[in-house]
């Protein structure tokens, strides 16, 4: 039984075969944590008392330890000093919440979270438990799930307001865990537009810690993760305490080392600009957020999410399946195209092995840049005169498949759409709008803004007989305002903006079941497990150059796996950063997301499309390795002059492995790359060289890494098992 509940010591053990998470009702009512991490057999007296002298009969709120206790659920003010899960405003204008334990259930799978995205509960077994405070009526029930194949807890929170007045949440949580001690690092992932997820690490000092945003989306900032690291842990070894969102808006997610060195980890949507009133009778439900323990150090982590979101998360037709290698036409054209260009780009893609071309921003209105025509859907007739449909029914005919852009919540102040309906979009009343790529962001709090778009966008998509489609989102939110909420609710928007966008991708995507969907918002601004659980794969960053997507990509696998990074060749020099990188590393760093092309191939040489061509091929022939295999890093970008990284098929009978020099070194001597998740009783041949290593040599020793002569070089490796 993967959770049980102990009458006797009032003890929630939670558990697969490598992991336990243990909670203990103190004096029957109050929800502590007892225990996270390797997987106990049992909860020994030892382990009870430690609470012990705070969980006897003489447990009182007169005299409240809660202050110094680690606690499931906390609250603030009512006992604990330090900032909690909930924080509610009652009728009265108090806060106080005495939330007590009423009930629990225990059932097999998982149910879903109402209007939010969550992982699916195969194999799993969830707790649901049931605290409420009398005073106010107000009820919380905390739902814990755990599988038997990963190794992480899910947690969210639902609050019920049983009073008889409305109810003001100021702040609702999905997760807290109080740890004993605070001697860990945190881990988060910060950066910008273009330089997505770069990897920060700091001590934990005394106070508040931590990473967040209140830009209405999970951004490009930052990213809805945070780990905690035991001293000297590494890619391999240590423990790791690791926190991600399901979600795609606004976040927090903070560390409070107290007065005697607890660490209070907590995660969910943002507090601050956020609150929600909930009338007698109604429910919030927060977030699910994914606790995941590693003892294996921060590759141990992702290994955990990876299975997660491969098993888990993702769904639909593509989930699970080979993607097909694409080319875009941003990069080559930008909004300058007319269909005879784009058909020549994509009669050169299909020559070349590619399969899908996809036309990106500047295809409807009058779009001639990025100043105008959001949310008007139709064909731009002067560029494409027989329209989507003209188009991709010739891009059909050359025996590729045919993908579109669209930019759904957003709404251009030059647009039919914006004249017609100008309070459509977030702002504060009569005050200026605030543009930011001359755009506006359309109001998903409103049922009219969300069926205009499930209309619209669905029937381009029709027209277009997608087989793919490229979801944007480019700017962030300001000037905070709904035509339609009243004034009290109006802390709502940012969380009603992304119910309403999860309501529309399901309606949307519903529609079109075979169809592969890639999220982006400004490049990686929305790279979170939310969107995940729509789109099977995301737009890692703008930034195509190889050296700044190696750092890229290599950061943001810590919690996602290659399966979801779309990964794109570009040309040289760079167009963001002007570098020149060889094609065979633009390829190799590509091959670490979903791979493609964005780049004119009209430009380029026959020499070098020959090489594309064998590429291509190269790639669909490792690519359920390169996408689905064990994922490993071995080198960071973060901390010297290579990068390197490895997948290793389930049976560990092949790999493919991945090592980068960013600068070329002169007079030094070949590098020794050590592999891991080999068989170390199998030989290995290289595809490429032919050369045969033992998987104990490959592991123990390593493998030569030629020295290059010039910068950004990649190496990389076909290893496959021989027969024994
Ligand atoms: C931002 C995206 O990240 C780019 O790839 C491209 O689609 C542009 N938007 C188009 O406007």
């Amino acid at each position: 039984m993967p959770i049980t509940f102990d009458e006797s010591t009032r003890c929630f053990h939670l558990q697969n075969d490598r992991i336990s998470y243990i909670i203990r009702l103190a004096a029957g009512r109050y929800p502590l944590h007892l225990y996270w991490g390797r997987r106990l057999r049992a909860v020994s007296d030892d382990l009870l008392s430690r609470l012990c002298a705070y969980t006897d009969e003489d447990f009182s709120l007169h005299e409240t330890p809660l202050d110094l206790l680690p606690q499931e659920c906390p609250t603030f003010g009512c006992g604990d000093m330090r900032e909690g899960m909930l924080h509610v405003l009652h009728a009265d204008g108090t806060h106080a919440l005495d939330l007590q334990y009423v009930s629990h259930e225990i059932i097999d799978g998982k149910p879903a979270l109402p209007g939010l995205p969550s992982a699916r509960g195969e194999g799993a077994q969830t707790l649901q438990l049931t605290l409420r405070d009398s005073e106010s009526g107000l009820s919380v029930t905390l739902t814990y799930t755990v599988w038997p194949d990963v190794d992480i807890v899910a947690r969210s929170m639902r609050v019920t307001n049983g009073g008889a007045s409305p109810a003001v949440i100021e702040r609702a949580l999905s997760a807290c865990v109080d740890f004993e001690q605070a001697d860990f690092s945190l881990l988060t992932l910060s950066g910008a537009w273009a330089r997505e997820r770069g990897i920060v690490s700091r001590p934990l000092v005394p106070g508040d810690q931590g990473t967040s945003t209140a830009r209405g989306a999970s951004s490009v900032q930052t990213s809805p993760f945070m780990a905690l690291l035991a001293p000297n842990t590494t890619e391999q070894t240590g423990d790791v305490y690791a926190f991600a969102l399901c979600y795609s808006g606004s976040f927090a997610a903070s560390v409070h080392v107290d007065q005697f060195s607890m660490a209070r980890a907590q995660i969910g949507i943002q507090p601050f600009n956020f609150s929600w009133t909930l009338d007698p009778g109604d429910s919030f439900q927060t977030p699910e957020a994914y606790l995941c323990f590693s003892p294996d150090g921060l590759n141990g982590m992702s290994r955990q999410y990876h299975a997660l979101t491969h098993r888990h998360i993702t769904t639909g037709r593509y989930a699970a399946a080979e993607r097909p290698l694409l080319i875009n036409n941003w990069e080559a054209t930008y909004f300058d195209f007319n269909e005879e260009k784009l058909l020549a780009l994509a009669r050169c893609a299909k020559d070349v092995g590619i399969d899908l071309f996809v036309l990106d921003d500047g295809w409807f209105g009058h779009r001639d840049a990025d100043n105008s025509s959001l949310g008007d859907w139709f064909d731009d007739v002067r560029k494409l005169p027989d329209g989507l449909a003209g188009l991709s029914a010739r891009v059909h005919a050359m025996g590729l498949k045919f993908g579109l852009w669209v930019e759904p919540e957003m709404i251009s102040p030059d647009s039919e759409l914006c004249r017609a309906h100008p309070d459509w979009c977030i702002h504060a009343g009569s005050r200026m709008r605030v543009e930011s790529r001359h755009q506006l962001v359309l109001d998903l709090s409103r049922q009219d803004v969300r069926d205009y778009i499930v209309e619209h966008i669905g029937a381009a998509l029709r027209r277009a007989q997608v087989d793919y489609v490229k979801w944007d989102m480019n700017r962030n939110i300001n000037m905070w305002g709904s035509a339609q909420l009243p004034p009290e609710r109006m802390r709502e928007l940012g969380h009603r903006y992304i119910l309403g966008l999860y309501d529309i991708m399901s309606r949307i995507i519903a529609q079109f079941p075979d169809v592969l969907f890639e999220s982006c918002a400004g490049g990686g601004g929305r790279f979170d497990l939310g969107m995940m659980c729509f789109m099977p794969q995301a737009w890692c960053s703008d930034d195509t150059d190889a050296h700044m997507r190696s750092r890229i990509q290599y950061a943001t696998s810590l919690v996602f796996p290659p399966s979801t990074m779309g990964a794109h060749v570009s040309a040289v020099p760079n167009h963001q950063t002007g570098r020149i990188t060889p094609l065979e590393t633009r390829a190799a760093v590509a091959m670490g997301g979903t791979y493609g092309y964005e780049l004119d191939l009209l430009r380029l040489p026959q020499q070098e499309l020959d090489e594309i061509a064998a590429l291509n091929r190269r790639v669909k022939s490792m690519q359920r390795l390169l996408l689905y295999g064990v994922f490993y890093r071995l080198k960071s970008p973060f901390e010297g002059n290579e990068t390197a990284w490895m997948s290793v098929s389930e049976d560990g009978r092949e790999a493919v492995v991945t090592h980068v020099f960013t600068l070329a070194q002169p007079n030094a001597k070949p590098a020794l790359l050590r592999l891991v998740g080999l068989n170390p009783s199998l030989d290995y041949r290289d595809e490429a060289t032919g050369r045969v290593y033992g998987g104990d040599e490959l592991m123990h020793h390593g493998i030569r890494i030629e020295v290059p002569w010039n910068d950004y070089r990649a190496q990389q490796f076909h290893l496959i098992a021989l027969d024994s």
